[in-house]
């Protein structure tokens, strides 16, 4: 299927009515100017999520759940992006039309039907196959399983046969193509093939709608290797998706909390055992993207890992990979299982109870994070103190603004006894100041409202603002953290002056800058309710940056001339405005997005 077009989706998101698209799941009240209801995100008694039909926007103040209409659908209804954009179109009765071209976007997106169709015609298979297979059902009982979990899981069994799927649904070439394309069959040598799964327990992996999109294969005793996976395929990517997510959601109805483990038989024992919420990535570490998608559905992830050494390694990998992503309202903790013990033996050894109760008693990932630093570094030296700052920095560089990381900073202060401020300089969020893949967003969070959040925001809450003044085309490059930012979303208007600010919203759906832009989108800047005002208040706020943009670029060309050749590589001009602006010491105007 081709692309959805980006006109569709503007027009879409511009003709869809949040309050509607809303009220429809969470009834809402009206309070005023907008309307609220109980956050469906979180658990609370007193409304504190409010959806605005002015700015098209949803926000909790509770737990910062916030987004557009898509946003919340997708939050909402576990969709992805395309999924939630289908949905939408269909409350209003509308069709997605697909562009022509699926080759235009360089990557041609061939028809994954066929793949689904023959990975649940592969599932269902083996789980015949595991109803007439005394060995197989001996195995899973052995390990404590009940007919109704294996059952729930759709667990099952790939006969020890080379050619049992190829025989089955690979009697035609098309047949075989897509057992090829699924990663269920190897191709040993051209028209030779065989079976990738044989004799192995199997867990199929689910999507959030529930399509089968590979497997991963137990063998019953010894022998190598213990698991195999299904290959990467155009379904199935090991890094985006987590075990039993889709199993999870449908257990727990109200999901509150979600406990990664590391293996499949951990997944299901806990399940077996009354732990329906626990979901396993598939035998690689924890990834940012889902610890990211886990976050979508719940609050709390609890990491439980293997107390060796292997394990805790892990725990220090998903700490590394959440911290990007952990906001404030979002929960992390930690439990390693104790020496030579995995949930699943625990759990079995354990029961219920007990092991509910480890998890409630789990670590907070602040305390863990501490634990780690401190087990790493003496710090009752000061060389020990300094070494464990150095190693703290770049994982606070790595957070968002957030109260945590302003707590956790703090901590650490107090911990080697210094001030706050030396920890968290400009450069220890360095890499948020270079426009590199690694620049998360713009600071524009870290101050009140500065010019530059004032821009953005206006022209977020009213497009139309952009056609006031043009924008200099040297924005895009500038070195200054938000101002290209800013000038693309100055384009994206010139270049379609009837967008609207969700429309501009869902362009940067899977950008970094987003989480800022939300947020930007739902500012409230005083008297704007007023086209005179809010009209003025742009034009003189984008003059005013404009004109010290110009004035810092030109200072910094010159600057640059200087320290490379010395003031008489300069114009009679340059040397006088250079004299200029150095006596005007004028450079002390910082556009406020700017560290420092
Ligand atoms: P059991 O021995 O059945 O209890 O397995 P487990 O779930 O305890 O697995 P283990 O702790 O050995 O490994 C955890 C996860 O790592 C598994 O669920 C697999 O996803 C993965 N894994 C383990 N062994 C292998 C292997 O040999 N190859 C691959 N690709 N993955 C493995
Ligand atoms: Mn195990």
């Amino acid at each position: 299927m081709g692309r959805i077009p980006q006109n569709f989706i503007d027009d879409l998101v511009a003709r869809a009515d949040i309050v509607e698209v809303i009220n429809a799941r969470v009834p809402l009240k009206k309070k005023g100017r907008e309307y609220s209801a109980c956050c469906p995100f979180h658990n609370e008694k007193t409304p504190s999520f409010t959806v605005s039909e002015t700015k098209q926007f949803y926000h909790c103040f509770g737990c910062g759940a916030h987004g557009t209409a898509i946003g919340f659908l997708m939050e909402y209804e576990h969709l992805d992006f395309v999924d939630a954009v289908e949905a939408l179109a269909a409350e209003y009765h509308i069709e997605v039309p697909r562009e022509e071209s699926p080759h235009a976007s360089g990557k041609p997106d061939i028809d994954k039907q066929p793949l689904y169709d023959v990975l649940e015609q592969a599932a269902v298979l083996y789980q015949q196959q595991l109803r007439t297979s005394d060995r197989a059902i001996g195995y899973l009982k052995q390990r404590g399983l009940s007919g109704e979990i294996a059952q729930r899981y759709r667990m099952g069994y790939a006969p020890d046969s080379w050619s049992f799927l190829a025989d089955s649904l690979g009697k035609t070439k098309t047949g075989i193509k897509h057992l090829l394309a699924a990663g269920l069959l190897i191709e040993k040598a051209p028209d030779r093939y065989y079976d990738r799964f044989r004799d192995r327990i199997m867990f199929p992996i689910l999507d959030q709608r529930g399509r089968v999109i590979g497997f991963g294969g137990r063998i019953l005793d010894q022998g190598e290797p213990k698991y195999l996976n299904s290959p990467e395929t155009a379904v199935f990517h090991k890094g985006l998706e987590l075990y039993g997510m889709y199993e999870a959601r449908l257990a727990v109805r109200q999901l509150e909390r979600i406990c990664i483990v590391e293996g499949y038989m951990d997944v299901v024992a806990l399940a077996q055992n009354g732990i329906e919420y626990a979901v396993a990535s598939l035998g690689t570490a924890t990834t940012g993207e889902q610890i990211q998608k886990t976050f979508r559905s719940v609050r709390e992830i609890i990491f439980c890992y293997d107390g060796d050494n292997a394990g805790r390694k892990a725990a220090w990998r998903a700490l590394e990979n959440t911290l990007p992503i952990l906001r404030d309202g979002m929960i992390a903790r930690f439990l390693l299982m104790p020496e030579g013990e995995d949930p699943d033996t625990l759990v079995r050894k354990e029961g219920n109870d007990r092991f509910e109760q480890r998890l409630e008693n789990a670590t907070p990932l602040s305390d863990f994070l501490f634990e780690h630093l401190q087990q790493e570094y003496d710090i009752t030296s000061s060389e020990g103190k300094a070494s464990l700052a150095e190693r703290a920095r770049p994982l606070f560089a790595k957070m968002p603004n957030s109260i945590l990381r302003e707590l956790l900073l703090n901590k650490l202060a107090r911990l080697i006894d210094i001030d706050v401020q030396r920890l968290d300089t400009p450069t220890s969020r360095i890499s948020h100041t270079s426009r590199s893949a690694a620049s998360p967003q713009p600071d524009t969070t870290q101050k009140g409202p500065g010019e530059l959040r004032v821009c953005i925001a206006l022209l977020l809450q009213h497009p139309p603002l952009a056609t006031l003044l043009e924008l200099p085309a040297e924005f895009r490059e500038s070195e200054i953290n938000g101002v290209p930012l800013l000038f693309d979303i100055y384009r994206t208007i010139i270049d379609k002056p009837t967008i609207s600010g969700q429309a501009i919203l869902e362009r940067w759906r899977d950008k970094k800058e987003l989480p800022i832009l939300e947020k930007l989108s739902f500012l409230d800047i005083p008297g704007t309710g007023k086209s005179d005002i809010r009209e003025q208040l742009y034009f003189e706020t984008t003059s005013r940056l404009i004109s010290r943009l110009r004035y810092e670029t030109k200072y910094e060309i010159l600057q640059a001339k200087v320290e490379a050749g010395g003031m008489n590589v300069l114009s009679k001009e340059e040397l006088e405005e250079y004299r200029e602006l150095v006596s005007g010491n004028r450079r002390t105007t910082h556009v406020d997005s700017e560290q420092g």
